[in-house]
């Protein structure tokens, strides 16, 4: 613990008996400060209650800091505009991994072993097939990657480091692989093989929009924004589905199998499934007239609608990803003829009220990153349904890195919170003759 030394305490006192506890109070190296409750339950009888994990910290950290008031993410210490602008999605992926930035002889090692895992087993292929045609593309993706548990016995070993890093290069070199078959098996058309001459985005968008019957160019500028999306979605610290990777692997899972359940937990429309939740809402929305209304029922404690892209656990203030993504969104439409899009001038007039309505004010909610990487994934000609499947795609670096992080940590042990019990007390068991 950073701060051990230090010795500051917290008094806990339990006014019922008048009993007390002194609990050591860490510091990390920025943010705030935690109390150390793990003894409580052994010195006190009693547990914290904190559904939803609002004022808990689960685990220590080195990747990525967020300051949510401020509107500050950072990874390994850089900025994520810093990142997004001079960085590129492989060199974050190794920044993640390894806490720094590559050498370049570091980076070429690195990009060619994530290069020559893009393939997938091709006995995979028959396991899409097994998939009705009109399956969500994420359902795909959670089958598929849990599958790969079943097809990569040699990277399972969870205490090989060896091991360790063959898993976490497959899962980042195969996700864009296997996000595109996922896509080609929805719309009907062939497979398209990855290709070792293209970077990580380009080649992700040629198996995805590439056909065998003619060429495919990738246009520079989209390449650089999707990779660019990829990575302002490269980590967020221990949201829902990173938190669910580190408890499915605190009791030693496999790797493949862990993604799979952050797959499965990203899913949600209250995390990653809010970009295609943003790109319904607008195009239900349909016209600025009715914004209005729709802020409305957004505020109506009585209508369970809420304005998707809006609002954040973490940040109470713009989030910093979404201020990068506006810009992009701007580079995109403009490069491909669409900067008269509907849709974007429907964004950003529902941005623009929102940010000056009171209730949105007065509880800070602001744009997230989903609110545009939406209408930049439509203007590239993705389905809504693959939108998700882009985000778990970039998050799988986040995800392994935490996974990594924690199998490494010597205070590991198996995740297992308790529970404030309201059921029932000890009552007799009645034979079913007696009901
Ligand atoms: N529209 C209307 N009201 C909202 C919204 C919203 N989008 N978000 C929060 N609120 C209200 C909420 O009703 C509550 O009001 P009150 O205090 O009067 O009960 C207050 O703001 C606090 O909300 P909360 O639900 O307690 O906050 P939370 O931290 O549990 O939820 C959230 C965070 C992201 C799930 C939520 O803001 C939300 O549902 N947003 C829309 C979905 C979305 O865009 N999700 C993407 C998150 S960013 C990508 C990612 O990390 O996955």
């Amino acid at each position: 613990m950073a701060a051990e030394g230090k010795n500051p305490t917290a008094t806990l006192t339990d006014n019922t008996t008048g009993d007390s506890w002194e609990l050591p109070i860490f510091e990390g190296t920025t943010g705030p400060r935690v109390i150390d409750v793990r003894k409580l339950y052994a010195e006190t009888g009693m547990f914290t209650f904190d559904p939803g994990f609002t004022s808990t910290g689960s685990c220590e950290s080195k990747i990525t800091y967020i300051d949510g008031d401020a509107g500050v993410l950072m990874h390994r210490g850089y900025k994520i505009e810093e990142l997004a602008e001079q960085s590129n999605f492989l060199e974050v992926c190794y920044l993640l991994l390894h806490g720094e930035l590559p050498s370049p002889k570091q980076m070429k090692t690195f990009e060619t072993s994530i290069t020559y895992h893009t393939m997938l087993h091709e006995q995979m292929m028959y396991f899409f097939r097994g998939f009705r045609r009109d399956s969500h593309p994420m359902a795909i993706m959670c089958g598929v990657v849990g599958a790969l548990s079943a097809f990569y016995h040699d990277s399972t070993d969870i205490r090989d480091p060896h091991q360790r890093m063959v898993a976490q290069h497959r899962l980042i070199a195969k996700m864009p692989t296997i996000a595109a078959m996922a896509y080609k098996y929805s719309v009907g058309q062939p497979f398209v093989y990855p290709r070792n001459d293209l970077n990580y985005a380009e080649n992700f968008l040629h198996m995805t929009f590439a056909v065998p019957a003619e060429e495919y160019r990738v246009s520079p500028t989209l390449a650089r924004a999707m990779d660019r999306i990829f990575i302002l979605h490269a980590d967020h610290e221990q949201n829902a589905s990173t938190s669910t990777v580190r408890i499915a692997g605190s009791s030693g899972a496999n790797p493949f199998a862990c993604i799979a359940a952050g797959i499965a937990s990203l899913w949600g429309p209250a995390h990653g499934g809010a970009n295609e939740a943003v790109l319904n809402m607008l195009m239900e929305i349909g016209h600025k007239d009715k914004i209005p209304e729709f802020l409305k029922r957004a505020k109506d404690k009585d209508d369970p609608f809420r304005l998707m892209g809006f609002g954040h656990r973490v940040y109470k203030n713009y989030d910093p990803r979404a201020k990068v993504l506006r810009q992009s969104a701007y580079d995109v439409l403009e490069e491909l003829g669409a900067q008269d899009d509907p849709l974007l001038d429907l964004a950003m007039e529902l941005e623009k009220i929102a940010l000056e309505d009171d209730y949105f004010v007065e509880k800070k909610l602001f744009p997230n990153v989903d609110f545009y990487s939406g209408i930049i994934l439509k203007a590239m000609g993705f389905p809504t349904s693959m939108f998700t499947v882009l985000f778990a795609l970039a998050r799988t670096v986040g995800w392994v890195a935490q996974w990594t992080e924690m199998i490494e940590d010597p205070h590991q042990r198996i995740s297992r919170p308790r529970q404030l019990y309201q059921g029932y007390t000890g009552r007799p068991y009645v034979p079913m003759k007696e009901r």
